[in-house]
Parts: structure tokens; sequence; C-alpha cells
């Protein structure tokens, strides 16, 4: 890949770019933000950490100039405001729907084959504000949460266990908010089911952390997380560059998978060079589905505060 540009350079954008540079995945990053300057010192500063961590990947930076993501393979988009304490996800709708919305259609025009991969939140619904700002196949509007939840839980069995976080596999479905569908009984311990492992409350306990895991990071730092979401997105761009086809889970565009239409949820995914390749469908049983229907209503609910802004006419 050539080029991947990263529009916002906060906390998360400056992260995942940083990471995206030391894994060597592009010729060139260009981060962009619309505060002066900022952009162009956290670039400078990433690039003269390439001889330390032997990387040859260009980091440029931009305020505001999307000239110089012309050409970009894959877009990330990472601008917005994100939550304080007290704040739910939702509650950003308003300020970062229309951030979205102008980032996506300044980026897109001068990347018209980019990917694109969404982090603002609230994450499904400013996919699918992406999704309709871009105007291209949805296979390539995509938002990252999925990683960042699993790697929640991941780290949360791995401390429980006494185990490597490497050694767990695990998927987890639905909305990113309190609602997410962390699934147990498709998590296992190389290849050994957890639930054989951990008693079924004290899985309940670390279910029921993951779903609160991003809250618990603003409680103890006053902003949202970084290292890592900003991991996360570059596992998304690894897989896509070197068409890894990874099953990852992913907030991906349903028509008509799992009981829903026109809705972007979080699902899992075949993660290729096009983007989303392949929806898995897999089989869930009465009370997993009855939870990932909850979690679909619940974004739906904030589908409906994004449609009332009427950003994308009729
Ligand atoms: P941050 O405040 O550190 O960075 C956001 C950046 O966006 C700022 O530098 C700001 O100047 C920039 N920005 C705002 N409007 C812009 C515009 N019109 N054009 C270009 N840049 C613009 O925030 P942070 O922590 O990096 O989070 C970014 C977003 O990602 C938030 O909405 C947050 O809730 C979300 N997030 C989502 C996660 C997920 O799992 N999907 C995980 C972590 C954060
Ligand atoms: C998180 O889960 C804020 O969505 C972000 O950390």
């Amino acid at each position: 890949m050539n080029k991947i540009s990263v529009i916002g350079a906060g906390n998360v954008g400056a992260t995942c770019a940083n990471v995206i540079a030391q894994k060597d995945l592009a010729n060139e990053v260009v981060l962009l933000d619309i505060k002066e300057g900022l952009a162009e010192g956290k670039a400078l500063d990433i690039w003269q950490s390439s001889s330390i961590n032997h990387f040859d990947t260009r980091v440029v930076g931009s305020t505001n100039d999307y000239e110089k993501t012309k050409g970009s393979g894959i877009i990330v988009i990472t601008s917005g405001i994100p939550r304080k304490p007290g704040m739910s996800r939702d509650d950003l709708i308003k300020t970062n729907a229309n951030i979205v919305k102008e980032v996506t259609e300044k980026a897109i025009k001068f990347s018209p084959d980019a990917i694109i991969i969404v982090v603002s939140n609230p994450l499904d619904v400013m996919t699918y504000a992406a999704y309709q700002a871009a105007n291209i196949d949805a296979n390539k509007v995509f938002g990252m949460a999925g990683i960042l939840d699993t790697g929640r839980f991941k780290a949360f069995l791995a401390s429980e266990l006494d185990v490597s976080p490497s050694d767990i596999n695990a998927m987890l479905m639905g909305g990113h908010g309190d609602t997410m569908v962390p699934l147990p009984r498709y998590t296992t311990v190389s290849g050994i089911p957890v639930t054989e492992l951990l008693a079924e409350d004290v899985i309940e306990r670390i279910v029921e952390r993951t779903r609160k895991g991003g809250g618990e990071l603003v409680g103890l730092m006053g902003t949202s997380a970084w290292y890592a979401p900003g991991a996360a997105v570059a596992e998304m761009v690894e897989a896509i560059v070197d068409n890894q086809r990874r099953i990852l889970p992913v907030c991906a565009f349903l028509d008509g998978e799992y009981e829903q239409e026109n809705l972007y949820l979080g699902v899992p995914v075949k993660l290729g060079t096009n983007g989303v390749e392949e929806i898995i469908e897999i089989k869930l049983n009465n009370e997993e589905n009855e939870l990932l229907q909850t979690s679909a209503e619940s974004v739906k609910k904030v589908m409906k505060v994004l449609d009332d802004m009427k950003l994308f006419g009729e």
C-alpha cells in the first residue's frame, strides 16, 4: 500500500499512525487535523523515531490540506470529540456526525478508490454516516470496535487465567456500547473452550467488565482510550494491506444478515484487500440472539437521531 491517511491527529489517530509506521504497512502515512500544526508536529515526532524503531514509512502531517491525502488506499477517520466522564458514546452524535460527514466527503474526493475505516463515536452510527457521505460500496466502509472490545475481553481473561493473551481467541458482536455481546461460547484458549476453564459467574463478571471497558478507562483518565484503539485499527489495516483474510469482529453493513437490514453492526467478517469480503453468519442460541437483537435496537435509536439531523437529504 502506498499511502494511508488518518484524519484526526488526536490520541487515537496519532497512535494508530505510529503503529502503522512501526509495522511498515505503507510507504507513507498522512496525518491530518484541523488544529493548526498539531498533525505536522505529531507526524514529525513519529518520523523522528524511525531510526530508533527501524521503519521506513514516511509520516507527514497536514493542517486541513486534503490534497496531501490524494491517492490514499485507506482512510482512517479518527476525528471528532471523545467522551468525558458521565457521557455515553451516544452523547457525541450531534458534534461528530457533522465532522464525520465533512471529513469523509473531503477525503473521498481525493481518494475515490479508498477503503474507509471509521473510529469516531458513536461508532456504529458514525460508520453509517461515513457510508452515506462517501457514497461507495458498503464493503469498503466499515468501523473499528470489535477488535478493541475483544482485546479487552481477552486481556481480562488472560489475567484471570494467568495465560498468554495471544492464546485466547474470542468473538464479540453487536453495537459498540454497553449492550455489546461478548460470546463465551465462541471463546477458546488454544482451542479449549473458556467455558471449561472458568466458572460461569467468573465469566459473567468478565463479560460485564468488557461491556463497560471503555467507561472504566474514561473514569480513570477523564477521556477515552487510545493505545488499544490505535493498535486495533492497525490490525485491520494490516489485514487489508497484506490481504490476510482475517476473521475479525468488524462493524459492517448488514443487508439481511442476523435479521437486520440497512444497519451497521459488529459481526464476524473476513477482512482482506477488498475490505469486508464476507459476513460470517455464526449460529447463535436464543439467549445470544436476543442480546444481539437488543443491541441492534439500541443502535437503531441512535440511528434515528442521525436521521432526524437530515444531513444527507432523502
Ligand atoms: P482527540 O480529541 O484526542 O482527537 C480528535 C481529533 O479530531 C482532534 O485532534 C481534533 O482537532 C480533530 N478534529 C476535530 N474536528 C476535525 C475536523 N473537522 N477535521 C479534522 N480533524 C478534526 O480524540 P480521540 O481520543 O483521538 O478520539 C477520537 C474519536 O474516536 C472520538 O470520537 C472517540 O470517541 C472515538 N473512539 C472510538 C473508539 C472505537 O473503538 N471505535 C475507541 C477510542 C476512541
Ligand atoms: C472506547 O471504547 C471510547 O469507544 C471508545 O474506549
